[in-house]
């Protein structure tokens, strides 16, 4: 790593007072900037649309530190499992996931997974996230009033996910409270990591038995063109990785959809006259409201060049998904919300990512956000605010512009 290059602190107050403001300018200075955390080694950032899509398509540029040829030492992912204490025998589910493999490895996990996220399945959803989404807004409107991220969105996505991969409807509260223990990585993760894990379990014995119309019973089932299968443990790791991916961004995403709307009332008047914008309004609030600050680690297999700067093997990057979406090169006008802002083929936003690893629910984000938006704003037009935007506060502030809502009171 170049000793030479300033390494900025995303704790700096500019990063939370004006985020946006602060990766403009960071943008500006440099494709890549170095970023450094407390306790530990500083980190490559990148800040801008086509070197983060490059980069993430590079396959020196792994996610697995392991695939580093002679590395030493643990990896951003192993030093959080470690601050958590979480038990030798559950590591490997943990490491045996999609997110961490690399090249053959992980193609070999994703198009196994890839039947049970197809356009078929993902639309059959539709009926029951509509069915749940009313079921929650009729129960909010007669109280007059609520926590659309507790008493909405995260019922909802939680509901959704748990249906996709085949959990019983009864068993649906305890995995959610795990879910949100798990998400909060706070010191129940592993005992919650590990009910979750063994419940996982139980469920696949018991669709081996009797499949069921579910991602389990398919998972189980099946059987790649070479005879391959998943094995019991990558069932079990794949299922932690799809609940903790799928049900939290997605219960963020809907307030974080809700203010952007809000805030814009030219663009909810706008989207209200024209329905038929909604696929662009989805895409332009996923540009603008993506809970998740940034992707990554990945490390550098080899000394490499990475948007013209020199970095050493073994170095750590991520990209500011925050930043490559405010991206002036890729997006005009980029600070403002333009609900029928239409994107050019490959110039897409990038709140899912780039490269093998883009995020492979994607069509069911956008799917729950659509219904979201629809039954929310769409079909009612009395949902508002019950406190002043300003007073809306972040359940915890994770540097580099995660917008994680703890609580968003509405009322009709
Ligand atoms: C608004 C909602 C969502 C956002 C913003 C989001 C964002 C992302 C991003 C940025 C990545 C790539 C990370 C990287 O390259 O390091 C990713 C990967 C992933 N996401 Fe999502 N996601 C969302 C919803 C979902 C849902 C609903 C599911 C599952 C049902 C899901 C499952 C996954 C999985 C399994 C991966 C890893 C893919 C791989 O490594 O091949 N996500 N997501």
């Amino acid at each position: 790593m170049d000793m030479a290059e300033p390494i900025v602190s995303l704790l700096n107050p500019e990063f939370e007072d004006d985020p946006i403001g602060a990766f403009a300018r960071l943008r500006e200075k440099s494709p890549l900037v170095r970023i450094g955390f407390p306790g530990g080694p500083p980190v490559w950032l990148i800040t801008r649309s086509e070197e983060f899509k490059a980069a993430w398509s590079d396959p020196r540029l792994v996610t697995n530190i392991s695939n580093v040829p002679g590395h030493r030492g643990p990896s951003i992912a192993d030093q959080a499992l470690t601050s958590l204490d979480v038990p030798g025998e559950l590591l490997r589910y943990f490491t045996s996931n999609l997110m961490l493999q690399d090249g053959s490895n992980h193609t070999r996990l994703r198009r196994l997974v890839a039947p049970a996220f197809s356009v078929r399945r993902i639309k059959a959803l539709r009926p029951r996230i509509e069915e749940v989404s009313a079921r929650l807004i009729g129960a909010l409107a007669q109280k007059g009033s609520g926590d659309l991220l507790k008493d909405y969105a995260t019922p909802l996505t939680g509901a959704v996910i748990c249906d996709l991969v085949g959990i019983d409807e009864a068993d649906q509260a305890q995995i959610r409270r795990w879910m949100d223990e798990y998400a909060n990585v706070d010191r129940d993760f592993a005992t919650s990591a590990l009910g979750l894990f063994e419940y996982t379990r139980k469920l696949i014995e018991r669709r081996r038995a009797e499949p069921a119309d579910d991602m389990i019973s398919a998972l189980v089932q099946t059987v790649g063109d070479d005879g391959d299968r998943l094995s019991e443990d990558e069932i079990v790791s794949m299922v932690g990785v799809l609940v903790n991916g799928g049900y939290h961004s997605t219960a963020h995403f809907i307030p974080n959809a809700a203010i952007t709307l809000l805030d814009n009332p030219d663009q909810l008047a706008l989207l209200r006259a024209r329905p038929e914008a909604l696929p662009h309004a989805i895409n332009e609030l996923m540009r603008i409201a993506n809970p998740i600050p940034s992707a990554g680690p990945r490390y550098a297999a080899e000394d490499m060049e990475l948007a013209g700067v020199s970095i050493c093997k073994g170095d750590a990057v991520t990209g500011s998904l925050q930043s490559v979406n405010y991206d002036p090169r890729v997006f005009s006008e980029p600070e403002r919300c333009n609900v029928e802002r239409v994107l050019k083929r490959g110039e897409g936003h990038l709140a899912f990512g780039a490269g093998p690893h883009r995020c492979i629910g994607a069509a069911l984000a956008e799917l729950e956000g659509a219904v979201a938006i629809d039954h929310l704003f769409i079909q009612r037009d009395t949902l508002e605010l019950a406190v002043k935007s300003s007073e809306l506060r972040y359940r915890e502030l994770i540097p580099g512009g995660a917008r994680l809502f703890s609580a968003f009171p509405v009322r009709f």
